[in-house]
């Protein structure tokens, strides 16, 4: 009796503790379904829908300038994907686009041995890793970027870290996107630290910031699909698929953290640090908001 009592007790403990791992992700599994549907009703029919998402847009302009319905998938292209006149101005740029040499020189650096003789592929011998990052160590108890990763790699054969952001780790994150096209985005939050650091992201997305008291939110959710000045605003659904990005402005291949970095920074709120816990955690949330998201970088911006 007693034994058979044991064998209840372990089996439920066993069976309890995988209910409870299956269960990080559910609040944010709500989250992602919410955030989907939110962007795939909002431009299913913008005309019919004017007056509830877009009553800052008249109905004329929707005809002309609005390219709808959009699929899941279409929201990969950011401001592209809704808006025509930038659709047309990149497909003109993108016959050549600008990304192509800095790729290039990506896969020259990942197939450059390191002083001890080994390359970037002793540690990912299998480039089209994207769809992964940023992920949760749970050894490590942090979040892993992509741009950490690569700096890990260098760090473990001798080299010195790169400078996130732009340069060569641009190039070489470019080549591992490059190779990852296609591949499914799969952010997993894999314990209860994890769930807390997707909190955390969650939170600074909706935070309102800066002098003009604005959130991402109040521009990529809520503002998707309006323009802002000269600028097409993007839905934050798919706001990482195409990363790094070619941006005209830069004049240079930049990456996600870089990205993030700005635009908080043009929200007039002080400049984060890249690779900083907060601009990971946003990162983690923002990447985690488009799973299942085909990738589709390099591309090129604004
Ligand atoms: C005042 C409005 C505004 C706010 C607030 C804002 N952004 Fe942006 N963001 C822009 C504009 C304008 C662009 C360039 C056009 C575009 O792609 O939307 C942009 C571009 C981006 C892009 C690149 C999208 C792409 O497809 O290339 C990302 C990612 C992004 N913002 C994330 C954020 C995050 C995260 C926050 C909150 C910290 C934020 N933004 C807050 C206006 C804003």
């Amino acid at each position: 009796m007693l034994k058979r009592l044991a064998k209840i007790a372990i089996i439920s403990m066993i069976s309890g503790s995988i209910m409870f791992a299956a269960n990080f992700n559910a609040q944010a599994e709500k989250d992602r379904h919410a955030f989907v549907n939110y962007f795939l009703k909002k431009f299913k029919n913008p005309v019919k829908n004017q007056a509830k998402y877009f009553p800052y847009v008249s109905i004329k302009e929707i005809k002309k300038d609005y390219i709808y319905p959009l699929s899941f998938q279409a929201f990969q292209d950011g401001s592209l994907s809704w808006y025509k006149p930038s659709k047309e101005q990149f497909a003109e740029i993108n016959a050549f686009p600008p990304y192509e040499i800095p790729l290039d020189d990506g896969e020259a650096l990942y197939k450059k041995p390191f002083a001890n003789g080994k390359t970037y592929s002793s540690c990912f011998p299998n480039p089209a890793i994207k769809q992964n990052y940023p992920y949760y160590d749970t050894k490590k108890d942090e979040i892993i970027t992509i741009g950490i990763a690569v700096n890990e790699c260098r760090v473990k054969n001798g080299e010195k870290p790169l400078k996130y952001g732009k340069g060569d780790i641009a190039k070489v994150i470019s080549y591992l996107a490059y190779k990852s096209r296609g591949q499914k985005i799969n952010i997993k939050i894999p314990n209860a630290n994890a769930a807390k650091a997707y909190e955390a992201g969650k939170k600074l997305f909706y935070k309102q910031r800066g002098y003009l008291a604005i959130s991402c939110n109040e521009c990529h959710v809520k503002g998707a699909g309006k323009r802002l000045r000269a600028e097409a605003l993007s839905p934050a659904l798919g706001a990482t698929t195409q990363m790094p990005v070619y941006r005209i402005k830069w004049g240079g291949l930049g990456t996600l953290q870089r990205r993030l970095a700005g635009c908080v920074k043009d929200t007039g709120s002080e400049k984060p640090k890249m690779q900083s816990k907060p601009l990971k955690e946003l990162a983690y949330f923002l990447t985690y908001m488009s799973n299942g998201m085909k990738l589709f970088g390099p591309d090129t911006r604004k």
